[in-house]
């Protein structure tokens, strides 16, 4: 199985690679194949030109069409540092697009979360809904959450979309005092409905919003960033425990990164 998915990795022409603010990055990648069909909440793995680091790298599609693919990292560690050294002009080894996608919901009374770097499928999402719906009238309200004013991303683009946005963050330095869920849940109490919420950001707030849909019968689905290994389904290193009787776990890498919320087994079983 491994060399068969090494086989399938495509060498990339690095078009642009640059730090937008203090250790987040922007990349574009060269992409001649097909770009248009991959899907908001799919992934790609990259492969760092470095004997130290072995380990694929997993990112979230940003945007993805005219023969280019974007995606937008936080350096935290080894990897992304390396990654972040990348010149324009360089080759990358690239595995896409992996994973499933957000899937199609009706958008009357939508609401789309996202906390932190978890903005990355949202954005994605919110521009293949510009391409197909009025956004002004479609009735679809974001909730971007943030630790504070300095990391919200992309919002200028996203403005332009006219979508209603909602900004939260947890210090109170821009927009409202608190998670992107709680200024959802104040705005429900004046009223809001909501038909279906799709969700990106870390682990606690994905459970939050899990929690939240399943008490009032919302759905939610909720791409999870599990840390990962192999990214192809053979370390188990990114199971996450799931409420179906035929197996115990299901694989970020493989089954997700998109999951319905109830699928899900957030408490120990
Ligand atoms: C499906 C998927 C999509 C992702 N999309 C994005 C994206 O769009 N932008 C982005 O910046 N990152 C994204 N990530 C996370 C990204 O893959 C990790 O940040 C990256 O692999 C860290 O590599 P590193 O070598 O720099 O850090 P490491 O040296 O591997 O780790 C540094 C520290 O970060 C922690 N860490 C590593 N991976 C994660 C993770 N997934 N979540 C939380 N903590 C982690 C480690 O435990 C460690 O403490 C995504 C992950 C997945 C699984
Ligand atoms: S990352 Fe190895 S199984 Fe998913």
């Amino acid at each position: 199985m491994k060399s068969k998915i090494i086989e399938k990795h495509r060498s990339l022409l690095v078009l642009s690679n640059r730090q937008i603010q203090k250790n987040f990055c922007l990349m574009q990648l060269e992409c001649p194949e097909e770009t248009d069909s991959i899907l908001p909440g799919q992934f790609l793995t990259v492969v760092l030109p470095s004997k130290e680091s072995l380990i694929p790298r997993p990112f979230s599609i940003l945007d993805a069409g005219k023969s280019k693919i974007t995606i937008f990292y936080k350096i935290l560690g080894k990897g992304t540092q390396l990654l972040s050294l990348i010149k324009k002009g360089e080759f990358l080894k690239v595995l896409f697009p992996l994973g499933n996608a957000f899937p199609n919901v009706p958008v009357n009374h939508l609401v789309l979360l996202s906390g932190g770097i978890g903005c990355v499928p949202i954005f994605f999402y919110m521009k293949r809904l510009a391409q197909s719906h009025k956004t002004d009238t479609c009735k679809v309200k974001v909730y971007l959450g943030a630790s504070d004013a300095d990391h919200f991303f992309f919002l200028d683009q996203m403005k332009r979309w006219k979508f209603d946005i909602s900004l939260s963050t947890d210090n109170g330095s821009l927009g409202k005092k608190g998670t992107c869920l709680d200024a959802l849940k104040e705005d429900m109490k004046q009223g809001k409905k909501v038909s279906a919420m799709l969700a990106c950001g870390p682990y606690p707030m994905l459970k939050a919003v899990a929690h939240f849909g399943e008490d009032r019968r919302i759905p939610a689905y909720l791409a999870m960033e599990q840390v990962m290994g192999c990214g192809f389904g053979a370390c188990m290193g990114c199971a996450v425990p799931v409420k179906d009787k035929k197996q115990a776990y299901k694989m970020v890498c493989m089954d997700g990164p998109v999951f319905e919320s109830k699928e899900i087994q957030w408490e120990p079983g």
